[in-house]
C-alpha cells in the first residue's frame, strides 16, 4: 500500500482554454479514514466538459473549485479500508472523488457499483453520462414515435447514448459530429438516420433542412451557440429544446451573442428547457435498468478513450474541446 497520494489541485482561473500552470500536481501523505468513513483508491476517473465551468468563478448550479482545492470529479475506485459496517475492503464505490489517486469519504458520499458492472461502464453508459442522456432526452424532450430528434455532439458521450434511446423509441435520428469517422460510426455502428459533419458543411441551416425535411420535433442540445440556432429556425410546432450542454460556449471569454431565431419558439408554441442530472437522483435506479437492459440486448453500444495516469488528466481534458476523442474520455489512475 503506498503512503502517498498524488493529487491535481486547480492552482489559477483559466482564461480560454486550460494551460498546464491552471493546475497543480503534487503529492502528499493519504489521509487515514476516521470513524464512519472509507478510504478509496480510484481507477477511473471520468473528464467531463463541465470541469471546465467549475474552474471558473461563477455563479452555478455548483460552487465553483476554489483555488488550491483538488479538483472535482466523479471517479470509480475500490475500497481500500473501511470504517464503516455498509463498506468492505474490495468494494466496488463510484462517487464525486476528485482528480486524485486516494480519497477519504463519507458513506453518503459513495454510491456501490454493483457486482459485474465494470467501473469504466459505471461511469459512462451506466452511470452520470448515460442517465443525463435518459433523463434529459425521455423526460424533457418527451420524444413520440415518428417524430425527427437532432442531437448535437452525438458521438460524444451523452449524445451517443441520447440517439440511440430516441431510435429505441421510434424516432427518425440526426446527429451532428465533428470528424467523417464519427459520422460513419454514428450510421454503421449506432443506426443514425442522418448524420452531419458540421466541420466541413459550408451551409449549416441547408444541410440540416436537409437532414431534417419534416423540420424537428425535438432537439438535444450539447453545444449552443451556432448549432442551437440553426436547429431553433427549423424546430416545428411544439418543438421541444432539451438544453444539456453548450460546449461551444464553455471556454468563451466573452458573452457570445444570444440565438438569433429565438422567435422560432414563440411562432411553434415551442419549449426550450435546461436540466441537471442530478434533478433526478431519486430515479437513477430506474435509469440504470433501462440503460442496462438496453446494453445487455446489444441496443446500445458506447465507445470510449481511456488515457493512462492522472498526471496527463490536464492535458487530457481539452480533447473534450477539440474533439480530438471517441465516446466516453476516461483517466485511469491506477489499475482496477
Ligand atoms: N445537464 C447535465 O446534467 C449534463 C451532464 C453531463 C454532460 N452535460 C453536457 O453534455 C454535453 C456533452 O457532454 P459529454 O460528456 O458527452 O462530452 P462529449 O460529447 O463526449 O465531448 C465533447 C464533444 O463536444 C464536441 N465539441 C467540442 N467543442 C465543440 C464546439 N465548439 N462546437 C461543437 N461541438 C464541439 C466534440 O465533438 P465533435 O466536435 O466531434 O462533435 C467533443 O468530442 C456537454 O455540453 C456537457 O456539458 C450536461
Amino acid at each position: 500500500m503506498p503512503h502517498q497520494n498524488l493529487q491535481v489541485r486547480l492552482a489559477a482561473r483559466p482564461v480560454g482554454l486550460p494551460k498546464d500552470s491552471d493546475f497543480e500536481i503534487i503529492e502528499r501523505p493519504i489521509d487515514e479514514p476516521g470513524d464512519g468513513q472509507v478510504l478509496v483508491r480510484n481507477v477511473f476517473l471520468s473528464l467531463d466538459p463541465a470541469m471546465r465551468g467549475w474552474m471558473d468563478d461563477r455563479k452555478s448550479y455548483l460552487p465553483p473549485i476554489a483555488l488550491g482545492d483538488v479538483m472535482r470529479g466523479l471517479t470509480a475506485g475500490v475500497v481500500e479500508s473501511s470504517h464503516h459496517p455498509d463498506f468492505a475492503v474490495g468494494d466496488a464505490v463510484q462517487g464525486a472523488l476528485g482528480w486524485q489517486q486516494f480519497a477519504v469519504a463519507e458513506a453518503h458520499e459513495l454510491t456501490p457499483i454493483p457486482e459485474g458492472v465494470p467501473l469504466n461502464v459505471a461511469l459512462g453508459p451506466l452511470g452520470m453520462t448515460g442517465l443525463t442522456a435518459y433523463f434529459g432526452l425521455l423526460d424533457i424532450g418527451e420524444p413520440k414515435p415518428g417524430e425527427t430528434v437532432l442531437i448535437s455532439a452525438a458521438a460524444g458521450a451523452v449524445g451517443s447514448v441520447a440517439g440511440q434511446i430516441a431510435r429505441i423509441h421510434g424516432c427518425r435520428v440526426v446527429g451532428t459530429a465533428g470528424s467523417e469517422d464519427k459520422c460513419r460510426w454514428l450510421i454503421d455502428e449506432l443506426g443514425f438516420d442522418a448524420v452531419i459533419n458540421y466541420k466541413t458543411v459550408d451551409d449549416l441551416h441547408g444541410a440540416l433542412a436537409e437532414a431534417c425535411p419534416k423540420g424537428i420535433d425535438v432537439y438535444f442540445d450539447n453545444v449552443g451557440g451556432e448549432m442551437l440556432d440553426a436547429a431553433l429556425r427549423l424546430l416545428r410546432f411544439r418543438g421541444r429544446v432539451v438544453l444539456c450542454g453548450a460546449i461551444s460556449q464553455y471556454n468563451a471569454t466573452e458573452p457570445p451573442p444570444g440565438p438569433a431565431h429565438y422567435l422560432s419558439l414563440l411562432v411553434n408554441r415551442g419549449r426550450m428547457q435546461g436540466f441537471i442530472v442530478f434533478d433526478y437522483q431519486k430515479r437513477y435506479a430506474e435509469g440504470v435498468e433501462k440503460l442496462g437492459g438496453w446494453l445487455a440486448e446489444g441496443k446500445l453500444r458506447y465507445r470510449e478513450e481511456i488515457v493512462d495516469g492522472l498526471e496527463n488528466a490536464p492535458r487530457a481534458l481539452l480533447r473534450l474541446f477539440d474533439g480530438n476523442k471517441n465516446g466516453k474520455l476516461l483517466v485511469r489512475i491506477s489499475q482496477g
